[in-house]
């Protein structure tokens, strides 16, 4: 089978990276095209990146030149890790030209007729796309997933709704890759902890009653839970962890709470893609997890680590969560967005 053609928008950031090494490999999709900024357009991509990860960078992504982030004769299908401010006009242009876009940023992830996607919550929002183009006008379609501390959350959540999930009180404690590159000034992260993180906390709600919403008569209703958040940026260097706190209609056993956790599947799953992880939430006996040097790694960066589940005095009960915020909460969110597309027959 011929490997599907893709394109990559803000290939040289963080996120743009973290694409180029999950699709080297890729069974289904070949990159073919990348774009960023004035400042790398026209670069071989190994000089117009620095790039940090761990995986070696493969030989022929190296030699690509970098194009203007403009449609033209980028492929069909394009992955974006654009930086948000200038994310809402390039999506939309290529959106506007017959584009496929699944986007990381911000920009469109509220847009009522946009899928706001974790494959395992919601792939049925895909319906969504049914009005897309005929109320924003575009040849193509935007899809997006969401924040990636939102992802870590929901993926926990998600399980708890058969528990009548009424509220969330999240504290993240979020890894400086989440911020870009360079992102944080070292003198400003080593030895502390940032008690901001500006637009972050303003999306845990919306976004995760988007997710966990039902599709009503083509548009999203969303579920009623409540979430409060508190977002931190911490040294650490990938991974997410959220600690949180849940109030729940029903009374359940903790044994009950673990099963649920252990037991939640999706189409991912189901239909084998090749993203996705066996097992999308894992609970960790142990008292001591989850943690970023240990555990963000497991199921290939797209599992979500559960850990410390106990009473919580306040509400019923607290646990902490951990999720690769490159990978399950960026550009291997977006891959599996695209991997159910092509089995749903969208791409
Ligand atoms: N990092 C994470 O954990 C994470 C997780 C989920 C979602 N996100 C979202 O994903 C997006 C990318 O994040 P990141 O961490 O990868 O950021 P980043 O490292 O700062 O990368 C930003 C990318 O955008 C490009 N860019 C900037 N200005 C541009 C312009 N005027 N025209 C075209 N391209 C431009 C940059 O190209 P140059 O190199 O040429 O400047 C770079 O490729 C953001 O919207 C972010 O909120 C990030």
């Amino acid at each position: 089978m011929a490997r599907i053609e893709v394109g990559i928008l803000g290939a040289t950031g963080m996120v743009g990276q973290q694409f180029i090494a999950l699709l080297a490999n890729h069974p289904w999709f070949k990159v073919t095209w990348l774009g960023a900024s004035q400042r790398s357009e026209g670069k071989a991509y190994a000089e117009a990146t620095a790039w940090r990860l761990a995986a070696a960078l493969p030989e022929d992504v190296s030699k690509m030149v970098v194009e203007t982030a403009a449609p033209g004769n980028a492929p069909k299908v394009m992955f974006s890790g654009l930086d948000s401010s200038v994310a809402g006009d390039i999506e939309k242009a290529f959106a506007g030209a017959g584009h496929l876009v699944i986007s990381n940023s911000k920009n469109y992830r509220m847009d009522s007729t946009v899928p706001l996607m974790i494959p395992e919550i919601n792939g049925d929002h895909l319906k969504l796309l049914d009005r897309q183009q005929s109320e924003r006008g575009w040849k193509g379609r935007i899809v997006t997933n969401p924040n990636c501390s939102v992802i870590a959350l929901t993926l926990a959540l998600a399980p708890l709704r058969q528990f009548g999930l009424r509220t969330a009180m999240v504290t993240t404690l979020q890894a400086i890759s989440g911020a870009g590159y360079p992102g944080v000034a070292s003198w400003d992260i080593l030895g502390n902890v940032i008690p901001f993180i500006d637009g972050e906390e303003d999306k845990f709600q919306p976004e995760t009653q988007k997710i966990l919403g039902r599709v009503v008569n083509g548009a999203i209703e969303g579920h009623p839970v409540v979430v409060s958040a508190t977002a931190t940026r911490v040294p650490v260097r990938d991974g997410h962890t959220v600690s949180t706190s849940v109030q729940l209609e029903q009374k359940v056993t903790p044994d009950a709470i673990i099963d649920a956790f252990n037991c939640f599947r999706g189409r991912p799953q189901e239909l084998q893609l090749p993203s996705a992880p066996p097992q999308p939430v894992v609970y960790l006996a142990d008292r001591n997890r989850p943690q970023p040097a240990l555990d963000v790694n497991r199921g290939g960066g797209m599992t979500v680590s559960v850990g410390r589940l106990r009473a919580c005095p306040v509400l019923d009960y607290k646990f902490v969560a951990l999720g690769h915020n490159t990978i399950r909460g960026a550009a291997g969110a977006a891959i599996l967005n695209a991997e159910l597309m092509r089995e749903e027959g969208l791409l």
